[in-house]
């Protein structure tokens, strides 16, 4: 089973960035929290980080028919892009939104979130440990279907 995470803009400054609303773990910590989690629920973890829009459009397009789920933290981009919302849908690959802090209780223009409409679950304000709810949520997911398709594989 592979699960791709990306992460948008600012989240490589993690530690550095207002560390009050986003914690003082750094963008290293997260990726070994990601590896950790990959060999604790034996699934294949990748991961892509992006400033730039048009980059995680073209990583979403390029998980099509190679990644069983996706956690995505869009970051700003969750809050305008209809372009990562319509390349998630394209794809229609199983995928979590998480964010770091708890969007509900910041700024207006946060509550609205393009991506999380064509993801199964959001997840905010659990810190870096929603990543790893994310990836144990779509292990579930991708396990039960996948028990399915085994099950009615045998049955015939
Ligand atoms: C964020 C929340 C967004 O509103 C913000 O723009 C981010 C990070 C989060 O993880 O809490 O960059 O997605």
């Amino acid at each position: 089973m592979k699960i791709l995470v990306i992460n948008g803009p600012n989240i490589n400054m993690l530690g550095i960035r207002e560390p009050g609303i986003y914690g003082s773990h750094s963008f290293d910590d997260l990726l070994a929290l990601l590896q950790d989690t990959a060999r604790e629920l034996g699934v294949e973890v990748l991961q892509f980080q992006s400033n730039h829009e048009g980059d995680i459009v073209d990583k979403i397009q390029w998980a099509h028919g190679k990644i069983d789920g996706i956690v995505i933290n869009p970051a700003a981009y969750t809050h305008t892009s209809v372009a990562i919302l319509d390349a998630l849908k394209a794809v229609s690959i199983p995928a979590v939104e998480v964010h770091i802090s708890d969007v509900d209780s910041r700024e207006s223009f946060r509550q609205i979130s393009y991506a999380g409409l064509a993801c199964r679950k959001t997840i905010k304000g659990h810190g870096l440990e929603g990543y790893r709810e994310a990836i144990a949520y779509l292990k579930n997911l991708l396990g039960h279907s996948q028990e399915k398709t085994d099950f009615s594989a045998t049955s015939d």
